[in-house]
This record gives structure tokens, sequence and C-alpha cells, in this order.
């Protein structure tokens, strides 16, 4: 780690969802900067006096760059972080985000057993993380990855089921698609490389620390 590295933290932000949850968190705790951005394009915005550079890249990538160290931390879904297997610190839960995983397939052709779905296939951004559960079933399936609007899989017959994200139900339900099992359950996760974990301990460890105070005193509000 270069002298320039090792004085600036660097933290990978995920585009979407995620994103002004983080930005929001971090900045409570003093992690911000100028023209931090959802819609920046500017992909690194930097905050010279605080000495923290942030990064902003596509959801699935972020593991990859705190994998690698390019980013010393990185805020991403637990559900991603499954599906990629990257090898990184799982710091803290920052509890929003909240969704899960699950199997849904079309109401009308629901079939009685989670077995009698063997050998068909199954639409899917995580493959591996289905590929994980079936295999607990015993059951094998043929995986067909889409990149989004995963429900339309089973609609135009694609496949006979899908696994994805749920959060609000809507989309289910505007699809006349059903859940039939339960796989995982997500939030976002602050996540860290290994190496600058030992290397700029105790800066990430203030900002754990002071994150964990903030969201600690969210749900004792939440509780009273
Ligand atoms: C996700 C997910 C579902 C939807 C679920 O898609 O893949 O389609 O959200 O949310 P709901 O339960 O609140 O309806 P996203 O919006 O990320 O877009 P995508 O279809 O491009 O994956």
């Amino acid at each position: 780690m270069n002298a320039e590295n090792m004085e600036y933290l660097t933290i990978a932000l995920p585009k979407g969802k995620l994103f002004k949850p983080s930005a929001e968190l971090l900045g409570r705790i003093g992690y911000e900067a100028e023209g931090l951005s959802e819609k920046s394009r500017k992909l690194v915005i930097s905050n010279e006096e605080k000495k923290i550079r942030f990064i902003i890249t596509k959801t699935a990538d972020v593991p990859t760059y705190v994998e690698y160290g390019a980013a010393d931390i990185g805020v991403i879904g637990k559900d991603v972080l499954l599906e990629t297997g990257k090898d990184v610190y799982e710091l803290l839960d920052l509890g929003f985000g909240r969704c899960h995983l699950m199997m849904a397939v079309p109401k009308a052709e629901r079939r009685e057993r989670l077995t009698d779905y063997a050998h068909t296939r199954v639409a899917t951004k995580f493959p591996h993380i289905a590929e994980m559960f079936f295999t607990r079933q015993g059951m094998q399936m043929e995986y067909i990855k889409l990149n989004g609007s995963i429900e339309l899989g089973p609609i135009v017959g694609l496949s006979e089921s899908i696994v994805d994200i749920v959060e609000t139900g809507t989309t289910l339900k505007e699809n006349d698609l059903e859940e039939i099992v339960h796989i995982v359950d997500s939030t976002a996760r602050l996540i860290a490389n290994r190496v600058s974990f030992k290397m700029k301990f105790e800066r990430m460890n203030a900002m754990v620390r002071d994150l964990r105070a903030i969201l600690e005193s969210g749900a004792e509000a939440c509780r009273s």
C-alpha cells in the first residue's frame, strides 16, 4: 500500500436503492464529500480535508473493489455479497435495504411439493445462491441467469419459476406470482478489505464504533 493510499480511506458505494441510505448514514458520522451524488458523472469524489475518497460503482461490483483493495470499505446487500462469494470482512449489519430472496411460481400453475419442480428451469439474478439452496434440497435445476425483470421468466415461458428479491411484494402480486419458499434474508452490510482492516485498523474501528452507536440509538428510539 503506497503512502497516499495509506492516508486516504476509500469507500465504495453502490448505485441504486442502497446509495441514498448509505450516503446519509455515513454523513451522520462525518463521512461526507461535496458533490457526493448517485447522479454524479464523476466516479471518484474526495474530501481532501478528511482524507476520504468515495467511489460509486455498479452494485454487483462493490465486493470486487473491496476484495482487491481498490476500496477499503464498501456498502453492499447481503444478497449480492452471498452471490459473489468475495473474500472480505463483513463488519456491520446496517439494517436498511431489508428484503429477502425467495422462490416464486405462477399462482395458476402451483405444484404440490417443492420437489415437483426438480429438473425445471429457474430464472434468477442469483444463480449461486439458488444452486446452493436447491442442492441442499437434493434438487437439480436448470439455472437461467437474467439481469433484471426476473418475474418475466415464467410469464413468457422462459422458466417454470424464479429465485429473486422481494421487498414489498408488489412486483409478485402485479404479475400473479406466488412465493413458495423463503430462502434467505438480506440487509445492507458494511464490508472491508482484509489487509486494509489491519493497516487502517484505528480509523476503521472508530468508523464501525460510530456507526454502531447510531444504529443502536435508532433501534432504541424504535423500541421506546
Ligand atoms: C427488484 C427485484 C424485484 C423487485 C421486488 O428489482 O428483482 O423485481 O425489486 O420489489 P418489490 O417486492 O418491492 O416489488 P429491481 O427494482 O432491483 O429491478 P430489476 O428488475 O432490474 O432487478
